[in-house]
């Protein structure tokens, strides 16, 4: 696989290919010289025409982990503003021998159409979507996977990990990229995943969608527009912020109300399994979808793991896309 642009399409091998190289990098990361010499030589750009302040800075220390050369491009101070296009911006640093880039545009398919027009170059660029609009956001699920599978206490991640384990993603789920790639991970890892958001936020036609594209997960994938039926006995509570700047102002709850209905709190966790965790993938509103005390509590919140596992979770990409596959 010469892109990483969506989950839908991959592989359980694939999954554990991931996540045995990440697990590798997390053991580098100990060490007192956290760098190895892998990707020397090479340069990875990162091309973020929507902000962004874990994604880009994790896949900036990754690549400097594995001494690649870097270079980070934000629209907002960039020829962009000039009238450049997103393809004549990504050529350009073709030309500069850019051999890996990591893209984050608001528009759905955008590292789709820059990887397809390497691919029409004939150029063995490998292009990584860090989150494109509502589409997918691929390294977050594979790093909330990661993060998961740490508690699991085995030495390798397999399929069958997740099985008879009940994960709840609660929140803004129409507008969310992560739950999209979560629901294709964590249902192939053998999960239940369960849904749950008022109806504006989780329409019936998106659930309908998600299981027709992929009749395989029917079975995995629950829906529920109130939130009690999605906690009883989960094991894993992943909140989604609520993405303002996405939504049309007859969307947006009353941020009162909607803490009330959905927002986790260490009270409602009384439903899931006792050793219950949380996720988010940040950024986080506080005091919405999740209470300020929850977020920062060291045990029941995975929130910093989440983004330490993110580091090795983005080595182990870049070095499997740098070797020319994944998997
Ligand atoms: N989780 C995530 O994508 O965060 P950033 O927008 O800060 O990159």
């Amino acid at each position: 696989r010469r892109h990483v642009l969506s989950l839908a399409d991959f592989s359980v091998e694939e999954y554990n290919t991931v996540l045995q190289t990440a697990s590798s990098f997390r053991e580098v990361l100990t060490r007192r010289t956290k760098k190895v010499p892998t990707l020397q030589g090479q340069v990875v750009a990162n091309l973020f025409f929507e902000p962004s302040t874990r994604t880009r800075s994790s896949f900036e220390l990754a690549a400097k982990r594995l001494s690649a050369d870097t270079l980070n491009f934000a629209a907002s101070t960039s020829s962009i503003t000039k009238g450049e296009t997103i393809l004549d911006t990504a050529k350009t640093y073709l030309a500069m021998g850019t051999d890996m880039m990591v893209i984050r545009h608001k528009e759905a398919g955008v590292p789709q159409a820059i990887a397809d027009e390497m691919d029409r170059l004939n150029v063995k660029v490998g292009v990584l979507n860090a989150g494109d609009g509502q589409h997918e956001h691929p390294s977050q699920a594979l790093l909330d996977l990661f993060t998961i599978c740490s508690l699991m206490d085995v030495e390798k991640p397999r399929s069958t990990l997740l099985e008879g384990k009940k994960i709840a993603i609660v929140g803004d789920i129409l507008h969310s990229r992560v739950a999209r790639s979560n629901i294709w991970s964590l249902t192939a890892s053998g999960a239940e995943v369960h849904l749950a958001a008022p109806p504006t936020l989780l329409p019936k036609e998106f659930a309908d969608f998600v299981k027709t594209s992929n009749p395989e997960i029917s079975r995995k994938l629950f829906i529920h527009w109130t939130l009690e039926p999605a906690l009883i006995d989960a094991d894993f509570v992943m909140t989604l912020r609520l993405q303002k700047e996405r939504m049309t102002s007859h969307l947006l709850p009353s941020l009162r109300e909607y803490h009330q209905q959905f927002g986790i709190t260490r009270d409602r966790l009384k439903l899931c399994n006792p050793d219950v965790r949380v996720l988010h993938p940040g950024p986080v509103n506080r005091g919405v979808e999740i209470s300020s005390d929850l977020m920062d509590d060291p045990v029941l919140s995975l929130i910093s793991q989440q983004v330490t596992s993110g580091v090795a979770v983005r080595m182990a990409l870049l070095y499997l896309m740098g070797g020319g596959k994944v998997g």
